[in-house]
């Protein structure tokens, strides 16, 4: 980087080896980082996001050649898709090596890991050398932040350095791919990488089914979600004005705030004690800024936060995923629980 901030790299890597978190954006959401390798640094990371220790963590690398290091009985797919998508928005599950921490595996025979594509994290990891557990940077069942000014005070209490960084181009959690079983590959967690992406790759279709049946030791409930402060309401187009009217009959003092996609709402149509914010139509860039959308509005002081339902389709997975685990909805189908992450 060439700016007087330039020292901040070493700094920050010497803070991971010396058993600190860092917090350090990525193309898809704030990671918190620590050394994957060490126990003490790993506790203080889980204590710090208030995250139960059988929850898995990714591994963050920058080079597909450390992939033995963490991995063993890797299939060719795993090194096919990391050659087409790796830095980017996708993390391999992938039988661990022996030597992978229990509180990184959340005491499972698998580890996550990613080649992040942003050049701050990037530089990070090849300072610090070795892999980084890094969770999304917010407390156990918030919003993950995707700028530094997203990031939780008093998660910001317990780490050690912040990397400042752009507002990462994904906006959305990377896609989960698990080939760590017999079986085709699956999708835990849906993301911005669709599964045609992935399936074109491979050169085979997923089988979806297999969806359904994968459990991982993860604790969920629905209580807990990838939620803002302010409750979420998911509610279809033609019904928003309707929606939003009887709710302000209902309870005349409620603020309520308001997101959509629809260009036709721009204009706000609804009533006075209504704050409206307008995402683009188009799902990279409805995705890209959803994350920071929602920390505004939660701002706000809302007493509801009214999102229109995004459109169907593929290319609107992954959004749908993570706006209906904030407003409590479970997801059509059982993919990952990654519902407190
Ligand atoms: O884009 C991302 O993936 C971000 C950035 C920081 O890289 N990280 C992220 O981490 O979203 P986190 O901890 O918030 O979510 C990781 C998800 C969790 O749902 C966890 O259960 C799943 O990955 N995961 C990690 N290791 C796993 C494993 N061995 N088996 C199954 N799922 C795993
Ligand atoms: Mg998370």
């Amino acid at each position: 980087m060439n700016n007087p901030e330039e020292n901040i790299i070493p700094h920050a890597a010497s803070v991971l080896k010396q058993g600190g978190l860092v917090a350090f954006p990525t193309e898809t959401v704030y990671g918190l980082g620590a050394d994957a390798s060490n126990p003490a640094a790993l506790a203080k990371l889980y204590e710090t996001k208030g995250r139960p220790t059988n929850h898995p963590v990714i591994v963050h690398v920058h080079d597909i050649s450390q992939l033995p290091a963490w991995a063993v009985d890797i299939p060719p797919e795993a090194y096919r898709l990391a050659e087409a998508f790796w830095p980017g928005p996708m993390t391999l599950i992938l039988r661990k090596a022996s030597h992978v921490l229990p509180m990184v595996t959340g005491g499972q025979e698998t580890v996550g890991i990613r080649i992040p594509d942003h050049p701050v994290a990037l530089s990070l990891l090849e300072a610090f050398g070795g892999g980084i557990a890094a969770p999304s940077a917010n407390l156990f069942g918030r919003l993950s932040p995707t700028r530094p000014e997203d990031l939780d005070p008093v998660l910001l209490l317990h780490v050690d350095c912040v990397l400042p960084g752009d507002a990462g181009h994904v906006g959305l959690e990377s896609t989960i791919i698990d080939l760590s079983g017999e079986g085709q590959p699956r999708v835990l967690r849906p993301g911005m990488l669709l599964s045609t992406e992935i399936e074109a790759v491979l050169g085979y279709e997923m089988n979806i089914k297999t969806l359904e049946s994968h459990t991982i030791r993860t604790p969920g409930s629905l209580a807990s979600h990838y939620a803002p402060h302010t409750p979420l309401q998911l509610v279809d187009s033609h019904e928003l004005a309707a929606t939003i009217q009887s709710l302000q009959v209902a309870k005349p003092s409620l603020r309520v705030a308001v997101l959509v996609h629809n260009s036709s709402f721009s204009k706000n149509p609804f009533p006075d004690a209504v704050l409206l914010k307008t995402l683009p139509d188009d799902p990279p860039e409805y995705a890209r800024q959803l994350y920071h959308t929602l920390h505004e509005l939660d701002q706000y002081g809302a007493g509801i936060l009214i999102v229109e339902t995004p459109p169907s389709g593929m290319a609107w997975a992954a959004v749908h995923d993570r706006l209906r685990r904030a407003s409590k909805i479970p997801p059509p189908t059982a993919t990952c629980n990654h519902d407190n992450d």
